[in-house]
């Protein structure tokens, strides 16, 4: 699926945002940014796959900005690598969503979008 998330100053430095580009009715997919850099990640935790893992809309991130969370069971992942380095899913890794960033600054996404999974 390809499909435009938004703008890159709709997310702030640092911080993290969730989307919704299928129009499930829920955030499926979410990115990190960390300056120029997004990370996209699939909303499903590798603990319990398909568990949303924000405690409130768009919060995705450990209280000190470091990891991805989930706040399900508290794992915590790498934002680069998405692999989990703390908690029940220890060495599993989130799905990434690939993400492109358009000149004018839109963020494309450029892959799969959720819950599909190939063969
Ligand atoms: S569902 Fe994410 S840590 Fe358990």
């Amino acid at each position: 699926m390809r499909a435009v998330l938004c703008h890159v100053d709709d997310i702030p430095d640092g911080q993290s945002r969730g989307f919704d580009p299928g129009a499930t009715g829920r955030d499926t997919v979410f990115i990190v940014r960390q300056g120029e850099r997004l990370h996209g990640y699939r909303n499903a935790c590798p603990h319990i796959d398909g568990a949303p893992m924000a405690w409130r809309k768009d919060a995705y991130l450990s209280g000190d900005r470091r990891h991805i969370a989930c706040h399900a069971h508290g794992a915590r992942f790498d934002i680069q690598t998405g692999r989990c380095v703390l908690g029940p899913c220890l060495g599993q890794s989130l799905t990434p969503v690939p993400l492109q960033l358009l000149s004018g600054g839109q963020v494309l996404m450029t892959g799969p979008a959720h819950e599909e999974t190939s063969p």
